[in-house]
C-alpha cells in the first residue's frame, strides 16, 4: 500500500472509491434511491474540477497501483458555533470496504496533517452521520464531539456530528 498526493490523473480512481465506499457505508442509512442514482461519472466531473483548482489538500492510497481509499480536507468552511474555532476540516475520507481495516485510514490521516501543519493549520474538524459506525474511528484518534446538527439527504433528516482536535499536533 502506498499513500501519495493525488493527480489530476487520480478522478477517475477517486470518483469510483467515492461511490463505491458511499453505497456501502450508507445503505440502511440513507435512502437506497439516492444512493442508486450516485454516478462515477458525475463525482469525476467533480474531482477533475477539484484536483485543477488545487484548492484542497487530497491523498489517495492505492494498492497494487489502484486507488482504494482517499482524503480531502482544506479550510474549516464553518463560520459560526463552536465549530467555527476550528481552523482546517476533513471533507471526506473514504476507502473500499475491502481495504478498511488496515490501518489505511490512519495513514491517509496523518499525511492530511502533516501538510495541514506545514500551511500552520494546528486544529481540525470532521462531520460525521451519527449513524455511521466509522465515527468511532475519529474518536479512537481522539476527535471530541463538539457540535451536531440536522441534514437531509435524499428526503430523509439525518443527525451529523462534529469531531474537533483542539490540536492536531498528535496525529502527525
Ligand atoms: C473510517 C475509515 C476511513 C477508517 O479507516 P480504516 O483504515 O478502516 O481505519 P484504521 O484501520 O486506520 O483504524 C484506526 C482505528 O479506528 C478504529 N476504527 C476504524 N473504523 C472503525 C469502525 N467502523 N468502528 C469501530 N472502530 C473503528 C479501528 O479499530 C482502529 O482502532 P485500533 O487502533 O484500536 O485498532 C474507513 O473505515 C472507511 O472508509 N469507512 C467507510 C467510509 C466512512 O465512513 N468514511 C467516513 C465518513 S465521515
Amino acid at each position: 500500500m502506498n499513500i501519495r498526493k493525488a493527480t489530476i490523473n487520480d478522478a477517475n480512481g477517486i470518483a469510483t472509491v467515492h461511490v463505491e465506499s458511499w453505497k456501502t457505508t450508507y445503505q440502511g442509512i440513507v435512502p437506497s434511491s439516492y444512493l442508486a442514482q450516485l454516478r462515477v461519472s458525475e463525482r469525476e466531473q467533480n474531482w477533475r474540477r477539484g484536483l485543477q483548482q488545487q484548492k484542497h489538500h487530497i491523498f489517495v492510497a492505492e494498492e497494487d497501483g489502484k486507488v482504494c481509499g482517499f482524503i480531502s480536507g482544506g479550510s474549516n468552511r464553518a463560520t459560526k458555533g463552536k465549530e467555527a474555532d476550528y481552523e482546517g476540516e476533513i471533507y471526506a475520507i473514504y476507502l473500499l470496504k475491502e481495504a478498511q481495516g488496515k490501518g489505511y485510514g490512519t495513514k491517509l490521516l496523518e499525511a492530511l496533517v502533516r501538510d495541514f501543519r506545514s500551511d500552520g493549520i494546528c486544529s481540525m474538524v470532521v462531520w460525521v452521520l451519527a449513524d455511521n459506525p466509522s465515527r468511532q474511528f475519529y474518536e479512537r484518534l481522539g476527535g471530541k464531539k463538539i457540535a451536531e446538527e440536522v441534514i437531509n439527504i435524499g428526503g430523509k433528516e439525518l443527525n451529523e456530528w462534529c469531531y474537533g482536535w483542539r490540536s492536531i499536533e498528535c496525529l502527525a
